[in-house]
């Protein structure tokens, strides 16, 4: 087994590459595991599979799930646990997540737990988890409706990102990835939150790849930057969450709903909400506030918000994993690049913002 908690494995475990083949051939040749078990969804079993199928050679594992937040559930991980024992995996086993951010928060979280812990690689292969989900060690599962609620943060030996994968990737989960740049922008740099408003691709021009991968790896960076401050989320690296406290909410609420909504959608939706705030409690600009939330109306769909959730959305807020004494507690800005962690907001507040909300999406 490979040591994890040392700052190697924290922090310098990323390879940026444009030849993710070339890598994980050399990770798989120098670590002697006895087995190497792959875990896919439909959608990157058929597109980015091929793409490193030839870094294998002999006997591999591949697993195949079926994709969607609905399947981040402790039924798939069962399902995973059960294919690992059947299939002999050893504490000498590697599993590899190739996917989206399912795939890399399940399945950290199956090999973080199988045995006390095998070792595990991420290779992100959606936008959202080649900037976000992959990197920082959170793994886990959905729980009832409550996202994330069961898990673990714990490192993978190693996080191979190439933004080949991206090209498969739809349009939708594009935008979806898209938000948690924008967070990174908000929380770090103005320039960057600007080249991002003005990079975005309307539905009619194409993505410019080269640039896209640029852009990826700023963001990288900026993750990179909380969790080496804080690696086990107790103080500043709490500021990643901007967005998060009104937008797993609703993603919770959309669970419980059975509707569909993406991750970065609700981020998006959230990340109104707490300028809202911000601007409430914190001074931040109107001006900024308007033209941000603006922006951000324009990339991602509209959401609207009926009154009979309004309740049921303060209810699914009170289990937010940052709460102290059962308060809400939230991240907010007090300006671009300067996050506030630890502010407590009141359900009256979040009546507030929820309506100013309802009343933008308009
Ligand atoms: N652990 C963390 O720090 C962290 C941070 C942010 C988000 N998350 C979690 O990440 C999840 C969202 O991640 P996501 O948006 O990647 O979701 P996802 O894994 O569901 O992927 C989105 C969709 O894209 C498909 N896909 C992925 N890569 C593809 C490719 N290259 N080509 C074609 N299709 C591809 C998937 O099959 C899926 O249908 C949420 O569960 C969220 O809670 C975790």
């Amino acid at each position: 087994m490979i040591k994890r908690f040392d700052n190697k494995h924290i922090n310098n475990n990323i390879t940026f590459t444009f030849d993710v083949k070339d890598v994980l051939s050399g990770f798989i040749l120098s670590n002697k595991f006895d087995k190497i078990f792959i875990l896919t969804d439909e959608n990157t079993f058929k597109y980015c599979f091929p793409i490193v199928k030839s870094c294998f050679i002999g006997k591999k594992n591949i697993l195949k799930i079926k994709s969607g937040e609905e399947n981040k559930s402790i039924i798939t991980l069962h399902y995973i646990w059960d294919f690992l024992l059947e299939n002999r995996a050893s504490r000498a086993s590697l599993l590899i997540n190739l996917g989206g951010g399912v795939i890399t928060d399940l399945g950290g979280f199956a090999a973080s737990t199988f045995k006390r812990g095998i070792d595990f690689i991420n290779i992100p292969t959606s936008l959202l988890a080649q900037i976000d989900a992959s990197i920082g060690g959170k793994t886990g599962i959905n729980y009832g409706c409550l996202k994330n609620e069961i898990g673990i943060i714990n490192f993978p030996q190693k996080i191979i990102i190439d933004p080949i994968f991206i090209k498969t990737l739809e349009r939708c989960e594009f935008i979806s990835g898209y938000a948690e740049m924008i967070k990174h922008a908000l929380l770090f740099d103005e320039n960057y939150l600007d080249e991002l408003f003005i990079f975005f691709p309307d539905k009619n021009t194409k993505i410019d790849y080269n640039y896209l991968s640029v852009m990826i790896s700023k963001s990288i960076d900026i993750k990179k930057y909380f969790v080496k401050k804080d690696p086990f989320d107790k103080n500043i690296r709490k500021a990643l969450n901007f967005g998060h406290t009104f937008g797993h909410a609703f993603e919770s609420l959309s669970i419980k709903k059975n509707i569909k909504l993406k991750h970065g959608d609700a981020v998006a939706q959230g990340m109104i909400c707490e300028l809202f705030l911000s601007n409430k409690k914190r001074n931040f600009s109107l001006k900024k506030f308007l033209y941000i939330s603006e922006k951000i109306i324009n990339i991602f769909e509209k959401k609207n918000i009926e009154e009979a959730d309004i309740n049921k959305l303060i209810k699914l807020m009170l289990y937010d994993k940052k709460n102290i004494s059962n308060k809400i507690n939230c991240t907010l800005l007090e300006n671009i690049a300067i996050p506030v962690i630890n502010n407590i907001i009141t359900d009256e507040e979040i009546r507030e913002t929820l309506f100013f909300y309802e009343q933008l999406s308009k």
